[in-house]
């Protein structure tokens, strides 16, 4: 169905977009005007606005056509995004940017795809296409039509990846390791909390069509990650297509057109944020290349705690959980 906006709704919206643009500016100059921590803040205050994480999906009902990736950021979003296109489109699923194929509803860069286009699943081999969100559950429209793909990783390293990434996207000195982690441990991170986000899912993950997934679990076993995603999403791939997808959605494969999956930024002009590569390690467990042992043992405690706060009975302890020295390579 598609979406009907309001006047408000477009007058938020273009806000939004203002906003957004006037964010992309910032962290194209925070550098080298030394404005690298208001900049993070103000994006932060952006990202977390409950106003835009509500317009995101308001008045969408998700459809048997929708295949959604529910991620906290740095989660492996772009790797569970390219498996479940190709997947979608039986290995041939061309695109320039994966935002050209992908909506992305809380974003607001106009050259994202709409969530009420309907040519991409009407063109797509198998009728379904792709969603994805960072947003918490509660933000998320439930439907038991359409389908969710809900990926976690290791906090640690999402904490290290985010900072690399933030790194980039600042262009400039990036604020402390120290300064980084206590937002993340105390609930004002440019992502929202860690803990609530995978307490939201957790709940949902009983449903049939919800399928819940480590980065670690992918990690260790991709080909049967690929396996399980193409079963959940009700596709049947001749050994030839899934071989496809397997080989495009590995890391290599994926870093040498890391191009098409690094943000764009809001401009009709210079959209690509150049720099710094998302395909990055592609590692699991490494944490230590920035955080001291008592760093990452501090990320345990609190999302352990978080988690008991929120009354998640997630096994933390027996995913997650432990400290890593050695150094990592690439995957
Ligand atoms: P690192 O920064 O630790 O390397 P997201 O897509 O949610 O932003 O997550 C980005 C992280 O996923 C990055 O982690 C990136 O390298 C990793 N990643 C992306 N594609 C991957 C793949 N095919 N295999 C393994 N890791 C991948």
């Amino acid at each position: 169905m598609a979406k009907q906006w309001s006047l408000a709704d477009r007058i938020g919206k273009f806000f939004t977009w203002l906003m957004m643009t006037l964010v992309f500016i910032m962290m194209a100059l925070a550098g080298k005007l030394g404005l690298s921590r208001q900049t993070l803040r103000f994006m932060t205050s952006q990202m977390q606005s409950p106003q835009i994480k509500q317009r995101a999906f308001k008045g969408y009902r998700p459809a048997r056509h929708d295949v959604f990736v529910c991620t906290y950021a740095k989660s492996g979003t772009y790797w569970t995004l390219q498996i479940a296109h190709q997947i979608a489109n039986r290995g041939k699923g061309e695109f320039g940017h994966i935002h050209d194929v992908v909506p992305w509803p809380e974003a607001p860069m106009p050259n994202i795809i709409k969530l009420s286009d309907e040519a991409l699943h009407r063109a797509s081999p198998t009728g379904l296409r792709v969603i994805k969100t960072h947003l918490e559950s509660d933000y998320v429209p439930y439907s038991p039509e359409a389908k969710y793909i809900v990926v976690v990783r290791d906090p640690k390293d999402v904490f290290v990846s985010s900072y690399f990434f933030s790194q980039g996207m600042i262009s400039g000195p990036m604020v402390p390791v120290e300064e980084w982690l206590k937002l993340f441990l105390f609930g004002k991170f440019q992502y929202g909390s860690w803990a609530e986000h995978l307490a939201g899912y957790w709940l949902w993950r009983k449903r049939d069509n919800v399928l819940f997934l480590t980065f670690e679990e992918l990690k260790a076993d991709h080909a049967s990650g690929v396996r399980r995603i193409a079963a959940f999403m009700g596709v049947a791939l001749t050994d030839e297509e899934f071989a496809r997808v397997v080989e495009q959605s590995q890391f290599q494969y994926m870093k040498r057109m890391d191009e098409k999956f690094t943000p764009q930024r809001p401009f009709p002009f210079n959209r690509r944020v150049t720099g710094f590569a998302v395909m990055r390690k592609g590692a699991r467990g490494g944490s230590s290349e920035l955080l001291s042992p008592e760093q990452q043992a501090a990320i345990d405690r609190r999302m352990k705690e978080e988690l008991e706060r929120y009354g998640c009975d997630f096994p933390y302890a027996q995913m997650f959980e432990g400290v890593s020295t050695a150094p990592t390579t690439a995957a």
